[in-house]
């Protein structure tokens, strides 16, 4: 039914990655939020290193085209900033009204945050406001300014005005918690493997409990391929994404790089089974996204070392997807890439 009445209250999620763009956005306009565009491309090699944006110009022009090419109004725009300028902590401070804890977390945030708190971006919220106790737990989000001074001038720069600067971790924990809410019990591990770095976040019914960066990504696998293998960017990105017609001959380079990543996952969960005698891992269950996601032989290799079941994750699971939404994306492919630009546009900006 047309209703001429139904504001379009619609959500972009831009996720600018070092490997590709994403794009997703959803209108929160009806009774479930609905997937109504999804769209990615890849974005040239150094233009994105470690973070840092080394070419401002081509990567805001990738940023319009993507949007124009979908059809999307550079509207309402969601985007996330992530990385080590960037850190989440739960703290604890005594109990005061929010108003009052705006005044003084400066203070407070010092002892924590690593970085100069002049040029620190401070965020905060009371984690259990309805708490009696004389302190109270605050979750603290800061993030060195240039991050997201950089992050602004190069919306500007492609037309686009953010509403909200989102951070990654959230952003990945709420596509996580709206697909796949039985998570939110026990301790699971989501891992998005991208393109230059992956990162762990690992949850306790449904609270994040660490996050953490590994120096692994789909990248160094392509440069082994190319340098060690003498492989053009093209071929060992098609070894990546298992769609070589070599790909027997590269298995082993591939598990090797995997078990990397499983090594680094492991290091980072191993505090989970200390003090447990039996040396068992309470992790429940690891969930893969992000572009690597689907490198072949990856979930075996992180369920084998981890001794724990492993799945890819996606974030069209339970998200309802407007009728042709999808229609020129293969969703089965690049859904576990879509996890980080869903759980922005899922975020229903004001
Ligand atoms: N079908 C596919 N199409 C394109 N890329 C794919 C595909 N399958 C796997 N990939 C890999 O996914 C990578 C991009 O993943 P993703 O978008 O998660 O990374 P990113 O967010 O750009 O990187 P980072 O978060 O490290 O900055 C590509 O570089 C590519 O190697
Ligand atoms: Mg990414």
């Amino acid at each position: 039914m047309v209703s001429f009445f139904r504001r379009n209250k619609s959500t972009v999620g831009l996720d600018i990655g070092s490997g590709a763009i994403k794009v997703a956005v959803v209108d929160h306009s009806g009774p479930q939020p609905e997937l109504t565009h999804v769209g990615h491309v890849p974005l040239a090699a150094d233009a994105i290193v470690e973070g840092e944006i080394m070419d401002p110009q081509l990567v805001a022009d990738t940023v319009r085209t993507l949007l124009k090419d979908m059809g999307v109004e550079p509207k309402r725009v969601v985007t996330s900033v992530g990385g080590r300028d960037l850190i989440v902590k739960k703290i604890q401070m005594d109990r005061m009204k929010p108003e009052e804890a705006r005044e003084v977390i400066r203070w407070e945030a010092e002892q924590y945050v690593p970085f100069d708190m002049e040029n620190v971006q401070l965020d905060f919220q009371v984690l259990d406001p309805f708490g009696d106790g004389l302190q109270m737990d605050v979750l603290l989000v800061a993030a060195k300014r240039e991050l997201i001074d950089q992050k602004v001038a190069l919306l500007r720069d492609a037309n686009v005005s953010p509403s909200v600067v989102d951070v990654d971790s959230f952003a990945l924990h709420n596509a996580f918690e709206y697909n796949y809410p039985e998570a939110m019990q026990g301790t699971m591990a989501l891992v998005n493997v991208g393109h230059e770095v992956s990162t762990v976040n690992v949850l306790q019914e449904g609270v994040p409990l660490l996050t953490r960066d590994i120096a692994f990504g789909s990248r160094h696998l392509r440069e082994d391929l190319r340098r060690m293998h003498g492989l053009t960017a093209e071929q060992a990105e098609e070894v990546i994404q298992g769609r070589s017609d070599r790909q027997r001959e590269f298995a082993g380079k591939l598990t090797e790089g995997s078990e990397e990543l499983a090594v680094g996952i492991e290091r980072a969960v191993a505090f989970l089974s200390m003090g447990n005698t039996a040396g068992r891992s309470t992790l429940g269950r690891v969930y893969l996204c992000g572009g690597g996601a689907r490198i072949p032989g990856l979930a075996e290799a992180v369920a084998d070392r981890l001794r724990t079941r492993t799945e890819v994750a996606s974030p069209f699971e339970r998200l309802q997807i407007r009728a042709g939404a999808t229609a020129l994306f293969p969703v089965e492919e690049l859904a576990p890439m879509m996890m980080l630009p869903v759980g922005l546009a899922l975020r229903s900006a004001a």
